[in-house]
């Protein structure tokens, strides 16, 4: 959800600040813009895809001390030229890049026309230049200014600031929206996500709620915006390597992320220690929530199968953007276990904030070490998949799948057994993955499907979840309106939408759902429907089968695979943009 760069140091700043925004561009991509310093503040922006605009101004030819950034996912204000940012001062001495919303806008924005700035945006980012050189005219301290300006300002934000009279410094904001600094030698970085940066630096700061960083090429100093103090700031290596960042020779990152799958299930191995400390939690809890948006939800609606099945506990899964309307049910003998590939996704932070005030314990369940989520838990677990960039979640839906069901087990003395069993499902996943025919006979079908103007897909008891996830991918990869449901609800009313041919995937695993799914897919067949088994065998309901392993208690993580794989393909027979669909962006970062 918008990405911000910026650079200073020795390198050439232009291939530079092109590589990290490049890098940020799943965040967001309908305009994008850089500001420099080079004889003076310059800005270049448009709307339109980085490669475009980049060609437009020659980014690479770019040269100067330091940059600052931005690709953006449109909150305020049309996608054009001008709502672009960088966004500059009534001077053009001051420039901004934000990723967040500015709450009171409006109200800022009235304030300062009052004093005479003249505004040239409809965004509500454009009126953070025009505070801090409202505070910088008065103070002549840029420090001191940014400082003002936050205290003004509500909503989330991440920013980053340079002024054309301290060219030697990029001002580095941080609330409620990430921000990390790449720390080098003789060069330091700023983003909103490492993998901007990766390839010149694994050494990290994450910035904490109103914190401001001053960054130049040989120092970084961290305040407390609030108590102007300075902080000491922890260090923290990367875990990741340049390689998990690169689409390694695949078309696609989708693509790159699918086939990963093959050894990133057993990553999350490896803690033993944390899973018995969040399993203490959960025993502890009198209520345990499940809370998470899109992709992570469906693992925690999966999982909570588990937990009734396996732990006999009852955990409830809730949407993010929902849990304040339940929040009422949380208190201080209940865990909210929150999970999110990023970390970042405001529905979840601020469910969690909501959670704490309330006095519940949180278990974040993260891919991003160092996220916020990650650091306002009480506990955590990562999924350690690597980055995602896709801004599909594939891989990290089916370690989130893992480590869920290490926890389940865990609370039963299982967790031993449970290795095995994510083991031996990784093997799958593998044959599966390595299998030309079963891509061939995938492709295929993507390509029958590909006029189709519905998908239904069915599946029941825990089924049901990865129907929904499988709808999900097919929908925003491959703009088909694809969805899933409990197998015995078609009945109760979207049985009115088959007609002669429409495409319904039955997923159908070795376990006690299978004859009931079958009979939903006999019913829908009754009545014309084309039925796409996802099945270890043939059946006579089924028009075609994608024959996937016998394997019960991972399903989801097995049953998902020919998912993505067939979301992949539709995409791509539709000719669609497989990493970056239209008006999506990774990472939700606002409400
Ligand atoms: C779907 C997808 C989204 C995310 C959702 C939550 O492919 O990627 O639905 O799953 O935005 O993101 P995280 O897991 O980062 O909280």
């Amino acid at each position: 959800m918008c990405g911000i760069f910026g650079y200073t140091g020795f390198r050439r700043l232009g291939p530079i600040i092109l590589e990290g925004l490049k890098r940020l561009e799943y965040r967001g991509y309908d305009s994008a813009g850089v500001a420099f310093i080079s004889s003076g503040l310059q800005v270049m922006k448009d709307a339109g895809k980085i490669d475009e605009i980049s060609r437009k101004f020659n980014f690479s030819g770019i040269d100067g001390k330091l940059a600052i950034s931005h690709t953006r996912w449109a909150t305020h204000g049309a996608v054009t030229q001008t709502n672009a940012h960088p966004h500059i001062s009534c001077n053009g001495r001051i420039a901004v890049v934000h990723n967040g919303i500015i709450e009171n806008y409006i109200d800022l924005k009235r304030e300062l026309i009052s004093l005479g700035h003249k505004f040239r945006s409809e965004t509500d980012t454009e009126v953070i230049p025009h505070l801090i050189e409202e505070f910088y005219r008065k103070t002549g301290d840029p420090l001191k200014a940014i400082f003002m300006a936050v205290s003004k300002l509500d909503g989330s934000f991440a920013f980053l600031a340079i002024f054309e009279d301290h060219p030697d410094r990029i001002f580095a904001v941080r609330y409620k929206s990430p921000l990390v600094i790449g720390l080098g030698d003789g060069e330091n970085f700023v983003a909103s996500d490492v993998p901007a940066f990766l390839k010149y630096t694994k050494k990290v700061i994450f910035l904490d709620d109103m914190e401001v960083a001053v960054i130049s090429r040989n120092s970084v100093e961290v305040f407390n915006s609030l108590t102007r103090e300075k902080v000491d700031k922890e260090i923290y290596i990367v875990p990741w390597s340049v390689e998990d960042a690169e689409r390694g020779g695949y078309p696609h990152f989708m693509m790159k992320e699918i086939m990963e799958q093959r050894f990133t299930i057993t990553r999350v191995l490896g803690q033993d220690d944390r899973i018995r400390e969040a399993s203490q939690l959960i025993k502890d809890a009198q209520k345990v929530f499940l809370v998470a948006a899109g992709t992570s939800y469906h693992a925690c609606l999966a999982s909570s199968y588990w937990f009734a099945e396996i732990a006999g506990v009852n955990a409830r899964a809730v949407l993010a953007s929902e849990f304040p309307s339940i929040s009422k049910l949380v208190d201080d003998k209940s865990l909210v276990i929150a999970v999110s590939q990023s970390g970042e996704t405001a529905d979840v932070l601020e469910s969690v904030r909501m959670a704490k005030k309330r006095g519940s314990k949180i278990l974040g369940i993260v891919n991003v070490v160092g996220s916020s989520l990650m650091r306002i838990s009480d506990a955590f677990l990562t999924i350690n998949a690597g980055p995602e960039i896709c801004v599909l979640a594939t891989k990290s839906y089916t370690s989130q799948l893992t480590i869920l069901y290490l926890l389940v087990n865990d609370l039963v003395g299982r967790l031993e057994n449970a290795k095995e069993e994510i083991k031996r499902a990784e093997t799958l996943v593998a044959h599966m993955l390595e299998s030309e025919a079963l891509l061939k006979d995938i492709r295929r079908i993507a390509k029958d499907l590909s006029a189709s103007e519905h998908i239904f897909l069915i599946g029941r008891g825990i089924s049901y979840a990865t129907s929904l996830e499988g709808a999900l991918k097919i929908k925003e990869v491959s703009y088909i309106h694809a969805e899933g449901f409990a197998g015995g609800e078609l009945k109760h009313g979207t049985l009115a939408l088959i007609e002669e041919g429409t495409p319904c995937i039955a997923i159908v695993p070795e376990d006690e759902t299978k004859d009931q799914t079958l009979g939903n897919a006999m019913e829908i067949k009754a009545r014309g429907g084309y039925i796409i088994g996802l099945s270890n065998e043939e059946h006579v309901v089924f028009d075609e089968l994608i024959r996937t392993p016998s394997e019960t208690s991972l399903s989801p993580i097995v049953m998902i695979i020919p998912l993505q794989l067939l979301a992949y393909y539709l995409a791509l027979e539709r000719g669609c943009n497989v990493d970056q669909p239209r008006n999506l962006a990774k990472s939700v970062t606002v409400l």
